[in-house]
Parts: structure tokens; sequence; C-alpha cells
């Protein structure tokens, strides 16, 4: 495919980035995915009319309203970024096939559904491709609350007259495990308690909602979770600030450490990404906390330094692209140990066809870092892995074309304005 602008017809939106730097100026990190979408599913929970704000302009969350829809709430965009969402009782719980194969998000919707309704069907969920993502410990944390579960063809579907309180321990803090388990529990009769529970600040974010709403949580920010459950007159709607997204404000970082310069991300939070600050630290890259965000500067080459992803409060898997694009032109030699996601490692693919020097082995990966990357069309695999390719791309000789770029708009609100704003040489190409 010949994706050059002007040259010819193309068949699918790509983004053309140049090596460009210094950036300077300011960008805005919008609200985050994995919070948001989270929040939304929620608001299943309680009648009447919830109202988010912050939340960011991408498709997963349009994906996440359709959902919403089908399943019989009212959503309407009352201005940009702010949201309100009506549940009048009236919900069908079946989730289609076609909305919840888009998103893995669209799990969030088991544990309210069976909560409030005792009964959910829905399509086991999609969502990024990099490897299998099971639900097993989703289902057995809801078995233990007293939910039976049937699956076959491709659909999950649970009952449970009432939910009851238990006691969960988790092999792994997994994320949406600790989320639908949460909010299950905040209608089911007594008390549940969940031992190594996630810690992300998504899941402070929902869980403050939740209290907000009338529910009654304990240890939130911690590895042990006490819910006590409430009944659901005691539960009401809500308005909400979405928490800021560290892993786009990440990206800015990122941009600006391959592409050197200073900018001033505003609203990305310290508190939320100190251990991968501190990587960003090690690499060569000044942050500052300055009033209203996070100023940041690269005026050399960046250095090498080695990275293992590890649940919260270590270094998030999703942080992992950028990393390994900004250590692919550090100087020496870097390794990076993947624990969550065996199979996430495809686009380094991509990177080598810009010219980085990374070999990978089993979930590590050794990567030696070179002067320069050169420029060629490569291909978004998932979202930020995709962001990833624009930033490799402010780093490498020539033109990079990025395809694929629907994964990009699934997680990102307007990269490709935010970037230009801060003097990338980047545009949208869109089909035509
Ligand atoms: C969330 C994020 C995703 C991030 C991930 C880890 C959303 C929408 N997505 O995904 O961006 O990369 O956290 O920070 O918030 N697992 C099981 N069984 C389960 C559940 C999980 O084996 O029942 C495994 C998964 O396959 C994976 C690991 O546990 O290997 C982490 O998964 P989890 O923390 O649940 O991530 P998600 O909530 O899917």
């Amino acid at each position: 495919m010949n994706t050059t602008p002007g040259r010819s017809t193309i068949a699918e939106a790509a983004i053309s980035v140049r090596r460009t730097g210094p950036l300077s100026g300011q960008v805005k990190v919008p609200g985050a995915k994995n919070s948001v979408l989270k929040l939304m599913a929620a608001s299943l929970m309680t009648d009447g009319t919830t109202h988010l704000s912050n939340v960011p302009g991408i498709v997963d969350v349009e994906i996440m309203s359709e959902l919403l829809t089908a399943l019989g709430m009212r959503i309407e965009t009352l201005s940009p970024g702010v949201m309100s969402l009506t549940n009048t009782g009236a919900i069908t719980p079946v989730a289609p096939y076609e909305l919840v194969e888009k998103i893995r998000a669209s799990i969030n919707v088991l544990g309210p559904l069976l909560a409030r309704f005792g009964h959910v069907r829905l399509a086991l969920p999609g969502g990024d491709d990099f490897g299998a993502r099971p639900i097993d410990m989703h289902i057995a944390g809801l078995e233990a609350m007293g939910a039976t579960f049937k699956i076959s063809h491709g659909d999950v579907e649970a009952f449970a007259d009432r939910l009851h309180g238990a006691d969960i321990a988790f092999d792994f803090p997994s994320v949406g495990a600790t989320e639908n388990i949460v909010m299950a529990a905040v209608l089911a009769d007594g008390v549940t308690r969940i031992n190594n529970a996630a810690r992300e600040p998504e899941i402070i974010d929902l869980c403050e909602f939740l209290i907000a709403m009338g529910a009654q949580i304990l240890g939130v920010g911690t590895a042990r979770l006490e819910i006590i459950g409430v009944g659901r007159d005691d539960l009401r709607p809500v308005s909400h600030v979405t928490i800021p997204d560290r892993i786009q404000a990440a990206t800015y970082m990122a941009a600006v450490a391959v592409a050197g310069g200073e900018i001033l991300i505003t609203d990305a939070r310290r508190d939320h990404m100190e251990v991968v600050l501190t990587r960003f630290g090690d690499m060569g890259c000044q942050i500052d906390s300055v009033e209203g965000g996070l100023r940041v500067s690269a005026n050399e080459r960046l250095r090498s330094t080695d990275v293992a992803t590890l649940p919260y409060p270590g270094i998030a898997t999703d942080y992992k692209p950028l990393m390994i694009t900004m250590l692919s032109v550090a100087e020496g030699v870097s390794i990076v140990t993947e624990n969550l996601y065996p199979g996430r490692f495809r686009y380094v693919e991509e990177l080598q066809r810009l010219g980085a020097d990374i070999r990978t082995s089993g979930h590590h990966a050794v990567v030696r870092g070179v002067p320069r990357l050169s420029g060629a069309p490569v291909r978004a695999h998932d979202i930020r892995a995709g962001a990833a390719m624009v930033v490799a791309g402010l780093a490498a000789e020539g033109e990079t074309t990025i395809s694929g770029i629907h994964h990009i708009d699934r997680g990102y609100e307007d990269l490709v304005g935010r970037l230009a704003s801060v003097g990338a040489e980047i545009t949208r190409i869109d089909p035509g």
C-alpha cells in the first residue's frame, strides 16, 4: 500500500509522522479510559441520572455507550467531556456479541448486572489482540458469592437470586476481577473481603465513585478491600470527575524523551505515576511537579535502564511499548521483562522495521539502543503499541506511516492534534 499523502488513494486512515524536535508547549491529559469505562458500567447499579465529566473523546467510550444503550440505559453528551447516563431500571441484562467483542472492559457489566438484576448473559469479551485474557478469576469470585455460571457457544451466563458476601483471595491482583467483585459486593448481603486486590488509581477512582453513590468500602487503595453490602435503595446517582489518564500522560513524556524539548503536561498526576517517573528520570528525562501538572524536559540522548512490568504500584504493562521505544534509541543495552501478558511484544517487529535492535525471548526483550531510527510504514497492533509507533516516528529519519490507527482512536483523544500543537510534524491521513 502506498500511503504517501497526495500520491494515491488510501484504503484506511493512517498517521504520518516525521523526525521532529525539540518539542515545546503545553498538552492537557484527558480522562482515563480505564477508569471511565468502569464508572459507566457502575451507573447500571442505581436508578436515576449519573453525570460523568472529564470523559475522554475516544472510541471505547462510544462503544461502551452503545453497549449500555443496548442494555436499556439512556446516554447523552451534554457538552464536550460531560456525559449523563440515565437508568430507569428498565434494563435487559443481555450484552450483544457485536459490542462485547470490541472491548475488554465490557466484562465490567457482569458484576453490576448480576448484583442488580440477578441474571446476566454476555459474550466472552474481546479487546486488544495481545494474547488470551481469561476471566476465571471474575467467575470464581462471583461463584464464591453465590452466583452460578453457564458457559456455552461463546456466551457467559450468570444467575444469582441474591449474592452474599465472601472472603476472596486472588492469586494475582487482576484489575478487571477486582472491579467486578467490588461492584457485585456493594449490593450483596453481608461483608466481602478481597485479599490481594489490585490497587491501580483507576480502582481507587471506581471505589470513590461507588462510595459517593452510597457504597461502604474500606481499605481503598490497599490490597485488602472490605465491602459491606447495602440495599438497592441506599444507592443514588452522583456527579463524578474522571481521573486523568496516566498512560496518555506517559505518552507525551515519551514523545519529549525521544524528540527533546520541554512541555507542560497539564492534569498529569505524579502520585499516580511515581515508579514510572523514576524510570523516566533514570533514562535522562527531567520531570518537575508544577502547579496544574508536570513539566517534562529531555535535552540529551536517553540512557539504558532495565524495566519489568508489574501490577500497580509497579510499572504498568501499558507503559511498556513506550519504554521499549525510548530504550531503542538510548545509549546502552536494556532488558525489559513482561510479567503480565507474555505475548505482548508484537510491536517489536514493527520497531525492528524502523531499525531498532531488539531481540525477544519468552517474556524478555533485550534492547540495544541505536543512535537513530529510520522511517518506514508500520502497523499499530493495539492501543498502546500504536501510540508507541507514533513516538518512534518522532525519532526516525524521514517519514513513518502508521496504519491500523483505529486502535489508537480507541484509547487516545486527538493524539495527532496534541502532538502537532507542541511542534511535532505529524498529520492524519483519512481515506478518500
Ligand atoms: C486492565 C486494563 C489494561 C491493563 C491491565 C493490566 C482495562 C480496560 N484494561 O485489563 O489496559 O493492561 O489492566 O494493568 O482496564 N487474568 C486471568 N484471569 C482473570 C483475569 C485476568 O488469568 O480472570 C490475567 C490476564 O490474562 C492477564 C493478567 O491476569 O495476564 C492481568 O489481567 P487484569 O489485571 O485482569 O487486566 P484487565 O482488567 O483485563
